[in-house]
């Protein structure tokens, strides 16, 4: 084994959602580069075929996570990076504030913001008991620029770069980094709803500069340099992955 798949071999990569679409995708990714993987999901069975270890686990519920992380560092031993990616959007139709249900809101935020919250404060432990450690969490560039009529889900990613710069800025001294990728629009199971549509994707891909979606493959890319180690003096920060849509 040469390469980065030599330097990584034996780190231990936790993906959540890593059974579908970016999570996927990242899954086989760091396997590549010679993670070994656990992926943490709501639907274990369609986890990646990468990983090494799948546990099924809802990241919204406290003992849910804290069995599955247990279960992780008992098997594999240490937790080198944590890429908290599950996630949902919500309801399909669009909802400013006053028109969001009450439900859907709490729904998004236990998911979206709860969820690395509960994956990072049960990693952490074990991350500061070994000085290091990288908590990578996928956001959105609708945590940097509002999504109109995306109320729930564009408050949600911005509070998940907040947590990740809290993070960032609290376990710095014990070693241990928190990044976030911010991906554009993907095509994944979240989205192919809307881009399998031919009118609605031309009016997705009209707001892109380079005119089209990513491949789930091309954030997995992002996820895997941040993971690798290198840009080792980076944390709390952003990364974007979005063709250009939030330069616009
Ligand atoms: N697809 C996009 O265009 C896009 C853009 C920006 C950010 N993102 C973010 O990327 C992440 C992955 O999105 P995706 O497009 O791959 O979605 P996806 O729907 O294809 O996959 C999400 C995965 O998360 C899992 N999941 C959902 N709720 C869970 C829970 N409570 N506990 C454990 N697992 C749970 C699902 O089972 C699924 O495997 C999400 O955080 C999403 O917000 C996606």
């Amino acid at each position: 084994m040469t390469g980065p798949a030599a330097e990584l071999a034996g780190k231990v990569a936790v993906v959540t959602g890593g059974g579908s679409g970016i999570g996927l995708a990242s899954c086989a990714r760091l396997a590549a580069d010679g993670f070994t993987v656990a992926v943490l999901d709501l639907q274990p069975a369609a986890a990646a075929g990468a990983a090494a270890m799948t546990l099924r686990c809802d990241v919204t519920d406290e003992s849910s996570v804290a069995t599955a992380i247990t279960a992780v560092l008992g098997q594999l031993g240490g937790i080198d990076v944590l890429v908290n990616n599950a996630g949902i959007t919500g309801s399909r139709q669009a909802a400013r504030c006053h028109e969001t249900p009450v439900a859907e809101w709490d729904k998004v935020q236990a998911v979206n913001v709860r969820g690395p919250f509960l994956c990072s404060r049960a990693v952490l432990p074990s991350m500061i008991a070994r000085g290091s450690g990288h908590i990578i969490t996928i956001a959105s560039v609708a945590g940097l620029v509002a999504f109109p009529g995306r109320c729930a889900y564009t408050a949600s990613k911005g509070a998940a770069l907040m947590l990740t710069r809290s993070i960032a800025v609290d376990y710095a001294a014990a070693g241990i980094r928190a990044n976030a990728v911010c991906p554009g629009m993907v095509y994944t199971p979240m989205t192919s709803w809307r881009l399998d549509q031919p009118q609605l994707r031309a009016e997705v891909e009209e707001r892109i500069p380079f005119g089209r979606v990513a491949a789930p493959e091309e954030i997995a890319d992002a996820v895997a340099l941040l993971a690798s180690g290198r840009l080792g003096y980076m944390t709390g920060h952003p990364l974007v992955v979005d063709g250009g849509m939030s330069a616009l």
